[in-house]
């Protein structure tokens, strides 16, 4: 079993955790690394333990086939802006690594809800233990998540549902911190 990175306080790794885009492009990150954040995902919640996460690593010019899948399927959609589909086919190259994890399907209705939840949690995780590490990190979705060129690229299934398509690597730079209202709490006793 992979070690993970270890923080002070939770709470503390929670606040630093920001959605930050700010990081060197070429800047490597160890495998070893990567896969440790594979690892924290598999350890969230999953009812029934279903094990739905899919992961692929995406890196030095696969980059660049995930941008161009990209925008061809913005071009399907009917986008024409060159300077938009332009700026989409490098969209990946902005991290070093491009960590996509995916939920595999389940034709229990009732099941895929649960297990795309389980996912999520599994990338909060991820996330965390990049914080944890020192690394930036960027939950990223967009037209990439939707398109079957893109499950066909990471090896994953055609029914597999991309949840995340995560850029991660090494900062440059603090991202701004949004800010968050208190949350609106029903205490429920009797
Ligand atoms: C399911 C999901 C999809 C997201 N997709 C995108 C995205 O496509 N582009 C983007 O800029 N941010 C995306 N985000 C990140 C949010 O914009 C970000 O979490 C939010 O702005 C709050 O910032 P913070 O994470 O630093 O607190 C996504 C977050 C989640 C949970």
């Amino acid at each position: 079993m992979t070690e993970l990175p270890s923080a002070d306080s939770v709470g503390d790794l929670i606040r630093q955790r920001r959605t930050n885009l700010r990081m060197d492009p070429d800047g490597a990150i160890d495998e070893a690394l990567i896969a440790s954040l594979c690892e924290a995902a598999v350890w969230a919640p999953n009812h029934k333990l279903t094990e739905p996460w899919r992961f692929a690593v995406i890196r030095g010019s696969a980059r660049r086939r995930l941008g161009e899948a990209a925008a061809r399927g913005l071009m399907d959609r009917g986008v024409t802006d060159p300077a938009r589909l332009e700026k989409t086919r490098h969209k990946y190259e902005r991290a070093p690594v491009i960590l996509v994890v995916g939920c595999a399907a389940n034709e229990d209705p009732a099941r895929r809800l649960e297990d795309r939840d389980a996912v999520a949690a599994g990338i909060q995780n991820l996330l965390l233990t990049a914080t944890a590490a020192g690394l930036a990190s960027y939950w990223g979705t967009g037209i990439a998540a939707d398109l079957a060129e893109v499950n066909q690229l990471c090896g994953f299934e055609p029914d597999t549902a991309i949840v995340g398509i995560n850029y991660i690597g090494v900062p440059t730079g603090e991202a701004p911190v949004p800010g968050r209202s208190a949350p609106v709490v029903n205490w429920v006793d009797s």
